[in-house]
């Protein structure tokens, strides 16, 4: 990393104050570590500093309160809110060289890490010890731990294994003062106050710097199978999810439309039915014992008979199973190219069918000339729906447009009681949209425990709400 500083006095003073971070104002070091997947956003950013050490986020928070410059925290970039863009002068804290697994403890069932480290590391660091840390995603290679802290990441198990603050232990934190708390100790049971570590969780990188966490972990899970469905309307949607729920140990219940399977193809999957269906089901489950085999055949033949699936497969190898899995994995990075404007709404699943039915009428009336790509978690009662721009569109003109009908789909989650980020976050994108999610006295206290946390407001500013 090349590292030609401009003469600016608050950047000398940063090299004198925390003598060794390492610092850069490279144009392409701004440029990658100023965006995240958003894309929407021109990163221009201050610099971007890479600290080694929980002393050294401290001092460089220290630092920006003197100077009165905007942090925005760092991890794998990998959002899709635009909570980790660095567009106004601020500088960056990347905490990709605090990517260490700092100690594991087999009675506590916990692996303490710092917080650049990636998921998939730390997948593997719990499996080295014959554990699972059951939180996982198509990013996991690429985002880090503590982004998914920021954002309380959800997933592809979270019907299973719930969100992201389920699985934290404990944190260490650097507020918007400089200090460093470190909340809940990895204790079970704390009844002594507020849960200072919840309220970390989540908070977009807005209330203090997530620099270490101790993560809980779990057994392995039993063998499971992966079963693809094909489905002939949106009506047997959450019948076929009460169907196989009703039977079985649900470790996973996804979803997604022909159009979403059409892009993925195009991207190198392999096709798996020889017929078109317009909605298909990945589920993964148990089958630790025979009856739970049977189980899994009879929720499909109850499914088959009452027409609620077309056609099925059912994985014969691991191999089969992440063939089925890339369909739906696949689906992201497919769409990327398209630049895609992102929808991550959730209701109960109770009200599902009804939100269901409404957005689909909303979708058809005003979207008729655009490609919109349904997917997600509808185990969770979480939809992703992708707008794609046409070929040749005005990005601008695009956004516009997709931002007038996330005003409608807005509405109707509040009828629906529902919520305009379910895993994503509010960042920038959903930021015009969380009064129909949160009631104006709610933002005020969320304005007021900033207030508190990061009394400058220097901690990613602009992100969720306005101070
Ligand atoms: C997913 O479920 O695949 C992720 O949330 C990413 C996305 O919505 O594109
Ligand atoms: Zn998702």
């Amino acid at each position: 990393m090349t590292d030609p500083l401009p003469p600016d006095p608050r950047l000398e003073r940063l090299r004198e104050q925390v003598p060794g971070l390492r610092l850069t104002t490279d144009p392409a070091d701004a440029e990658h570590y100023g965006r995240d997947w958003t894309r929407r956003w021109t990163p221009a950013p201050l610099a971007v500093a890479l600290p080694a050490s929980v002393e050294e986020v401290a001092a460089v928070v220290r630092w920006a309160l003197d100077e009165g410059i905007a942090i925005v925290p760092s991890g794998g970039r990998t959002g899709l809110s635009g909570g980790a863009v660095a567009a106004h002068g601020e500088l960056v804290l990347s905490l990709e060289r605090m990517n260490r697994v700092l100690a594991f403890d087999a009675v506590d069932r916990t692996l303490t890490v710092q917080a650049g480290i990636a998921l998939e590391a730390v997948h593997n660091a719990a499996r080295e010890h014959g554990l699972v840390y059951p939180v996982d995603f198509a990013a996991r290679g690429s985002c880090s731990i503590g982004g998914n802290i920021a954002t309380n990441a959800g997933g592809i198990r979270v019907i299973r294994y719930g969100n992201t603050r389920e699985w934290i232990a404990g944190l260490k934190v650097v507020t918007g003062t400089g200090e460093v708390l470190e909340l809940n100790r990895a204790l079970i049971k704390n009844s002594s106050g507020y849960d200072l570590r919840q309220l970390m969780i989540g908070s977009e990188g807005t209330l203090g710097v997530v620099v270490e966490a101790t993560l809980r972990l779990t057994d392995p899970p039993p063998p499971t199978n992966v079963m693809l469905l094909a489905l002939p309307s949106f009506e047997s949607l959450m019948q076929v999810f009460a169907a196989f729920r009703e039977r079985l140990t649900l470790e996973a219940f996804e979803f997604f439309t022909d159009r979403a399977l059409h892009h993925v193809l195009a991207h190198g999957a392999q096709k798996p039915f020889d017929d078109v269906h317009p909605f298909y089901v990945v589920t993964e489950f148990a089958i630790a014992s025979d009856a739970e085999d049977g189980a899994a055949m009879a929720a499909f033949e109850f499914c088959l008979e009452n027409g609620l699936v077309n056609d099925g497969v059912i994985s014969q190898s691991d191999a089969q199973a992440a063939q089925l899995w890339r369909l739906r994995e696949g689906i992201t990075e497919s769409l990327a190219p398209y630049k895609p404007y992102k929808n991550d709404v959730s209701v109960r699943i109770s009200a599902m069918p009804a939100f269901l039915a409404e957005t689909e009428r909303l979708l058809a009336r005003e979207y008729p000339q655009f490609d919109v790509v349904w997917f997600g978690h509808i185990g969770d009662g979480n939809l992703h729906i992708n707008v794609l721009k046409p070929d040749g569109a005005d990005y601008a003109v695009f956004v516009d447009q997709c931002e007038h009908v996330t005003r409608l789909l807005s509405d109707a989650l509040a009828r629906h009681g529902g919520s305009i980020s379910a895993e994503h976050g509010i960042g920038l994108v959903k930021k015009p949209y969380l009064l129909g999610t949160r009631s104006a006295a709610e933002i005020e206290v969320m304005r007021g425990i900033k207030r508190v946390l990061d009394p400058k407001g220097l901690l990613n500013p602009g992100k969720v709400f306005d101070a």
